[in-house]
């Protein structure tokens, strides 16, 4: 782990985390990359060194500090081309922000075009000195992190949607079909008697997994940064950037037999056998032999719900509690044709130069802005509601919204409204047909945000649309580091790939 004050440097190698070694884009060197960790009030200073030299690949870079509000900071999001021009090779750029009131489970990666299926992910942890759930669950230790991710054996830049991963990393390792000696597994060791809070990471491109561990509980109390009320689950369910906390909850009873167990994580797309250890990683006990697991999978009697989580703080939903009853309400009608995801008929593509820098070059009103259609404009201190109903093509689109966490007022595969107290979250799978998954916010955070599908492939064919939130005001007067202001004349002197 690496703390909240360091260099990052963007490297290109082979790497072979599945046994089939090919080129890759890397954090610090290591898939995933190291895992950032600081404490809730620290202000984070992340110099990112690009020293891409795989042209071929790709030259620049942006990174998402993913979950993060970037409060007066909207030009340190890392979003490409809404924040910010990327950064070019051998060029440098220090990403400087505040995480005044967040802890929990963070992520961060590349955000330009797909180049983070290529390699550039990893995990962001923010540990609370006070935190609620340490005590309320006697939590002996919560350093234990396991990231989900999709691994292609193509390079990302050149592979036409829908990819299908060869396969599942877990930690990094992972194993494919057809392999002929079969690679090492991630093996995540823990001590008999010991209580661990875990955390659960989705760094995937594209598919959802079914996570469960092997004659193991999981007591779920943290969704995407956000405490909430324990709940005990077989399997957990989770989508591309979607994160949770769990503890395994049979470790204090004490009736585990020090022995090895699988952990299993089961993707919607590509293969979904368990057979010969694909998606799979190891839960190990210390004094435990070194072998594989040998257990059956657990029954799935109970699989976690979004609409059944509370959070643990009652922050109760901005608005009155009817459908409809912010002050403004959006319908966000998402549609797939022609290889292109539109938005109420408009397919969004980069525009010529970075939101940002239009609106602090002039831009008078969020309509101002070019491309046109690509911006909602949203009032500053209003209560937004928008339903986004699912049923485009491929089912089960994790919708991220930038700068905010949200209220999930009616989840996927539910068809009520909870106006009390829902899950506040980050992603939300918005579903498929029949489904009008709809979440509320405040705008107490202007600037640029974007909103889009983080199904990579999803988001680089146009499933993106960028809130203009409070745009100009106050925006404008957020002030940016002259290296922001070098970006863009930087970046276009090079001939460049997108
Ligand atoms: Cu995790 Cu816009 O992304």
């Amino acid at each position: 782990a690496i703390g909240p004050v360091t260099d990052l440097r963007i490297v290109n190698a082979n790497i072979s985390p599945d046994g089939f070694s090919r080129p890759a884009v890397l954090a610090g060197g290591t898939f995933p990359g190291p895992v950032i960790t600081g404490r809730k009030g620290d202000n984070f200073q992340i110099n990112v060194i690009n020293q891409l030299t795989d042209h071929e690949m790709w030259k620049s870079t942006t990174i998402h500090w993913h979950g993060f509000f970037q409060k007066g900071t909207n030009w340190a999001d890392g979003a490409d081309f809404v924040t910010q021009c990327p950064i070019t090779t051998g060029d440098s750029f220090l990403y400087n922000f505040n995480v005044p009131d967040q802890a929990g489970t963070y992520w961060y990666h590349s955000h330009l075009s797909t180049q983070y299926c290529d390699g550039l992910r990893g995990a962001f942890i923010v540990y609370d000195p006070n935190e609620p759930q340490r005590n309320l669950y006697d939590v002996d230790d919560e350093s234990t992190v396991i990231t989900l991710a999709d691994w292609y054996h193509t390079l990302a830049k050149h592979t036409p949607a829908p990819a299908v991963p060869q396969s599942t990393l877990i930690n990094g390792k992972g194993r494919y079909a057809g392999q002929t000696t079969p690679s090492e597994l991630a093996a995540v060791s823990v001590q008999r008697g010991k209580r661990y809070r875990m955390r659960l990471v989705s760094i995937s491109c594209d598919p959802n997994y079914k996570f469960s561990i092997d004659r193991h509980d999981l007591t779920v109390i943290e969704a995407d940064g956000e405490n909430v009320q324990s709940r005990t689950v077989d399997s957990i369910t989770i989508f591309a950037g979607q994160r949770y906390s769990f503890i395994a909850s049979r470790f204090l009873n004490a009736n585990q037999p020090e022995g090895n167990y699988w952990i299993r994580a089961k993707p919607n797309i590509g293969n979904s056998s368990f057979a010969g250890g694909l998606n799979s990683a190891i839960l190990r006990y210390v004094g435990a032999p070194v072998a594989e697991p040998t257990t059956p999978p657990t029954p799935d009697n109970t699989a976690l719900r979004e609409v059944d989580l509370r959070p643990l703080v009652r922050p109760g939903v901005p608005g009155r509690p009817f459908v409809g009853g912010a002050d403004v309400n959006v319908n966000l009608l998402f549609t797939f044709a022609g290889g292109k995801f539109r938005l109420n008929g408009t397919s969004y593509v980069n525009p010529q130069l970075p939101t940002l820098l239009q609106i602090m070059s002039g831009a008078q009103t969020a309509q101002d802005l070019l491309p046109a259609g690509q911006y909602i404009p949203l009032p500053a201190n209003s209560v937004v509601e928008m339903s986004i109903p699912g049923g485009v093509v491929g089912g089960g689109h994790p919708v991220h919204l930038h700068g905010h966490t949200f209220h999930v007022i009616r989840s996927a595969g539910s068809t009520q409204y909870n106006y009390n107290d829902p899950v506040l979250r980050d992603v939300v799978n918005i579903g498929t047909t029949g489904d009008n998954v709809t979440i509320r916010f405040v705008t107490d955070n202007p600037g640029p945000w974007f909103l889009h599908c983080h199904i990579d492939w999803h988001f680089d064919t146009g499933f993106a649309v960028v809130m203009a939130e409070d745009v100009p005001g106050s925006a404008v007067a957020n002030p940016v580091p002259d290296a922001w202001n070098q970006l863009c004349p930087k970046y276009f002197d090079l001939p460049e790939e997108d």
